[in-house]
C-alpha cells in the first residue's frame, strides 16, 4: 500500500489535467472545436495542399461527410477516427463554422 500511494496520488493529480485536454468540448466553443481541424485543413479550413479545404463548403455537405466518416460509411485514412470524437451537435457547429469561412 505504502509503495503504491505515490502512484495513486499521481493518478489523482493527472485526472483533471486529462479532462482539461478537451477544453472545447467542455466550453462548447465552436471556434475552439473547429481549430482542432486547422492543423490538417489549414487555418479556418483554407488548405493549399493535398488535404481538402473546408472553408466555404456548404454546411449540409460538411455534415453529410462528417456523419459518413463517423458511421464508417465513407472510406478514410484518418477522418473516420476523428469524426467519432464529436457529437452530432458539435458536428453541426463545426460545419456551420467552416461553411461561413471565406475560401
Ligand atoms: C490529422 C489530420 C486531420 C485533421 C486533424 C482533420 N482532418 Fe479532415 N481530413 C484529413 C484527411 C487526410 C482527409 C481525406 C480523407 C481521409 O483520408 O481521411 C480529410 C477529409 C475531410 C473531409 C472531407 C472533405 C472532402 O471534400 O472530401 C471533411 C469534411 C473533413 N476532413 C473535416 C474535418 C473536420 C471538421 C476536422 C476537425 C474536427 C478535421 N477534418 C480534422 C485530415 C485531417
Amino acid at each position: 500500500m505504502y509503495k503504491s500511494l505515490p502512484i495513486a496520488i499521481g493518478l489523482l493529480l493527472a485526472a483533471p489535467a486529462m479532462a482539461a485536454d478537451h477544453p472545447a468540448a467542455a466550453s462548447g466553443s465552436t471556434t475552439l472545436l473547429a481549430s482542432n481541424c486547422f492543423n490538417c485543413h489549414g487555418t479556418d479550413g483554407r488548405t493549399t495542399h493535398a488535404i481538402p479545404p473546408l472553408a466555404g463548403v456548404a454546411k449540409p455537405h460538411l455534415i453529410t461527410l462528417l456523419k459518413e466518416y463517423k458511421e464508417g460509411k465513407r472510406e478514410a485514412t484518418i477522418m473516420h477516427q476523428l469524426a467519432k470524437g464529436y457529437t452530432d451537435e458539435e458536428i453541426d457547429g463545426i460545419a456551420d463554422y467552416f461553411s461561413k469561412q471565406k475560401r
